[in-house]
């Protein structure tokens, strides 16, 4: 008997509709549902015993804190249910890293969770879904996958949650991990891993996920990116508006100019935690300046900002201290 994986669609390109063969643009996203995105894929049963179930029809665009949630709490209890061997998420690719770095983060159990998605609509010539889909399901239905926290497999590679990043625009190999690059591949239809294991889920995963269950919605948290003659005043908006934390997206290593430093430090002040980021796609944020230090910014580590903005969000929601985010981070 094979394994059982469960198959949880979100919608997304994979999923896409488009009006000829030829387009690969201009197409509905998430139009498909599970049950014909399934039978597309030949010989997925003979891999393992493939359930699906349509969680979503989005384009994942529009995702929401409500809609992640909602993919937390029924991946938790796959989690725990006897009866699933492993999950697979067909996503939009366009928030697929931040789904897959939120279920990472409260990730508990051995299971094998992965998440594809696809860069050309399902009914495009060389669609790259089918094989995408039949991919996953070989990780999640590998003993070698088990206690290796959330995957995503595209074109072919298996990255981690934590690292992986969308680089391009359009091409079928954008899912890249610019710091430490792939962590395995699907070669002939075997999954191969480089590396042994690395988890970086938070600690009590189990009873984070449990807290997050009980949501309705995340502590407003938005990412600032900064750019030339930044003067601060987005920084003085968002803290008079409810944010709760700030992700900076500053320049090369976290840098932030002089005027929103200041902004950022009077924000802290309030009682707003602040993270620093980089807008640049690879290398680690570090502490740099002692004056980030002594304002109380938190430097995102390996964490791009959309990843820093999610962990801030769920430290948010468990009381998590600054300085526990600093040991997280380190
Ligand atoms: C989406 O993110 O839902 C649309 C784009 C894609 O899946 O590639």
């Amino acid at each position: 008997m094979g394994k059982r994986i469960h198959i949880l669609a979100m919608g997304g390109t994979i999923a896409g509709k488009a009006g000829d063969s030829t387009a690969t643009t201009g197409y509905q996203a998430g139009a498909v549902g599970v049950e014909d995105l399934l039978a597309a894929v030949p010989g997925l049963q003979e891999v393992a015993q493939v359930t699906g179930e349509q969680l979503a029809s989005i384009d994942s665009k529009d995702i929401t804190a409500a809609c992640q949630l909602q993919l937390v709490k029924r991946v938790r209890e796959l989690l725990l249910s006897a009866e699933v061997d492993g999950i697979v998420i067909t996503h939009g690719t366009d928030t697929l890293e931040e789904s897959a770095y939120l279920l990472d983060l409260v990730h508990f159990a051995d299971k094998p969770v992965v998440i594809t998605g696809a860069m050309r609509p399902a009914t495009a010539l060389s669609a790259d879904g089918p094989l995408n889909i039949l991919d996953a399901v070989r990780v999640a239905a590998a003993d070698s996958a088990r206690d290796r926290g959330v995957l995503v497999v595209l074109n072919n590679e298996i990255h981690s949650a934590r690292l992986v990043t969308k680089m391009s625009t359009t091409a079928v190999e954008t899912f890249q991990s610019p710091v430490g690059g792939a962590i395995g591949a699907i070669n002939d239809g075997v999954v191969v891993f480089y590396h042994g294991a690395e988890l970086h889920h938070l600690p009590n995963a189990l009873s984070v996920s449990e807290k997050l269950t009980s949501q309705k919605e995340l502590p407003y948290v938005p990412v600032l990116y900064g750019h030339s003659d930044d003067d601060g005043r987005l920084v003085k908006l968002v803290a008079e508006n409810g944010a709760k934390g700030i992700v900076y997206a500053g320049m090369g290593n976290g840098s932030i100019p002089e005027r929103v430093e200041a902004e950022l430090a009077a924000a802290v002040e309030q009682g707003i935690v602040v993270i620093r980021a980089s807008s640049s796609i690879s290398g680690m944020v570090t502490k740099a300046e002692a004056s980030y230090e002594e304002a109380g910014f938190i430097a995102s580590g390996l964490l791009n900002p959309r990843k820093a903005r999610l962990l801030l969000q769920v430290a948010l929601v468990c009381g998590k201290s600054a300085a526990d985010l600093r040991k997280f981070l380190a």
